[in-house]
């Protein structure tokens, strides 16, 4: 039977560590969770059993590892510590036999996006990024329908956008919207993007709708937008409910997320959603809860399942440029295996039909509230 590995790691430390040591998560504090983390080796965390093919019938297995790292401790440590450390888990990989290794969170995220860490392991391994590309706009796009967003005449943002997802991203969205911010921190890589992204599409999409593109280092123009995909490496959150206006949709793809739980708390009239989240195909059993329904996985996760089940056994979704040709290729193979997207979840919790009536109710009567008042 074919197999893969997945390296997963706590976001969140209190959570994640009391996932699979409860004793040590319930004393241990934050901050000593990052402290010990540094000394902590690679943990065998599960076997992952039950996938199988919609269209091969092909079944696989696989296994979850973790690097014991938080993201926190991941930007504060030396590169070189931390490749060191993925490549330790890497190893752990190896050494149960996997044919693939998928990179969870940050752990793709660190230096080079993997490239330095599949150079040093004889198994290939997958960032996982070119999927989430993928399902993050089909997410945000379904979320745009459900919400009665027509796509062109909206204005949408991409934060985050000079990232290796975030680029991808604003690339599909300005193709189906009349105006998108890129939105980062770094005016001079947010200039370059806009250029390319506009010499691109006038040679290789003439006379095709492309949205109109403005960059910014605000997270103030996000009240000019209906569609937010966010997907930014900040450990702490910077989406907040004075920067969203009613009816619009987010998609956080982020992890650790980007919108600070207040949205969910403060602005009923609003949609975040969970970016990332997919059906497997097979009755797959994690044997480990990361905080999904049974069933669903994040699409990272996904990649490194889809190629396994393809047998496509070699590095693939590598370094900070991702490629269309990735993106589109991996989408028709999740298809073709049975990966769907998954229905919505927003902060953990189901999207039901009920709160989407509800965010559309209040959205409207913010909005003739506003109107009153100008
Ligand atoms: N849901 C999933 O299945 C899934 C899969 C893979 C990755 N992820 C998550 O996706 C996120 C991004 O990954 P990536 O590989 O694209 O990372 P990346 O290449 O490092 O890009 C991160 C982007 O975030 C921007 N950024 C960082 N901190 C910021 C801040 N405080 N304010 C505004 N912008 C900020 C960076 O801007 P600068 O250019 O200024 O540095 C850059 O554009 C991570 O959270 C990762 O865990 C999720």
């Amino acid at each position: 039977m074919d197999t893969f590995a997945f390296i997963i790691h706590p976001i969140d430390p209190k959570r994640d560590v009391s996932r699979k040591f409860p004793f040590l998560g319930r004393v241990l504090s934050e901050r000593q969770i990052d402290f010990f983390s540094t000394f902590f080796p690679p943990v065998y965390i599960s076997e992952i059993e039950g996938i199988k093919s919609e269209t091969t019938g092909k079944e696989i297995k696989g296994w979850f590892i973790a690097c014991p790292y938080t993201p926190r401790r991941m930007m504060e440590l030396p590169e070189k510590t931390v490749y060191r450390k993925i490549i330790q888990t890497g190893r752990l990989a190896e050494k149960l036999g996997a044919q693939m290794l998928g990179m969870g969170a940050f752990t793709s995220v660190i230096g080079d996006a993997g490239i330095t860490i599949a150079n040093a392991l004889d198994v290939p391994v997958t960032t996982g990024d070119s999927y989430t590309v993928t399902v993050a706009v089909d997410a945000l796009r379904e979320a745009a329908t459900v919400m009665e967003i027509p796509l062109r005449g909206t204005t949408a943002a991409v934060v985050g956008a000079t990232g290796a997802i975030g680029q991808i991203c604003a690339e599909l969205l300005a193709e189906n919207v009349e105006r998108l911010y890129l939105i980062g921190r770094r005016r001079d890589a947010l200039e370059e993007l806009r250029d390319r992204l506009q010499v691109q599409a006038r040679t290789l999409r003439p006379g095709q709708p492309q949205a109109e593109l403005v960059i910014s280092t605000t997270m103030d123009v996000l009240a000019d937008a209906q569609l937010i995909l966010t997907v930014t490496s900040s450990i702490d959150d910077i989406i907040r409910p004075e920067h969203l206006q009613p009816g619009s949709v987010v998609c956080d793809v982020a992890r650790p997320r980007d919108v600070s739980a207040m949205v969910a708390a403060a602005r009923d009239d609003i949609l975040v959603i969970d970016g990332g989240m997919v059906d497997v195909p097979g009755s797959v059993n994690f044997h480990f809860d990361f905080g999904f329904p049974p069933g669903k996985a994040y699409a990272c996760m996904a990649e490194t399942i889809a190629l396994t089940l393809e047998g496509r056994f070699e590095d693939y979704t590598l370094g900070k440029h991702l490629t269309r040709e990735r993106v589109e290729e991996i989408d028709a193979i999740a298809k073709k295996h049975g990966f769907r997207l998954s229905g919505f979840r927003s902060f953990e919790r189901e999207v039901t039909e009920q709160h989407i009536e509800t965010v559309r109710r209040n959205a409207k009567n913010a909005r003739r509230l506003h109107a009153l008042h100008t």
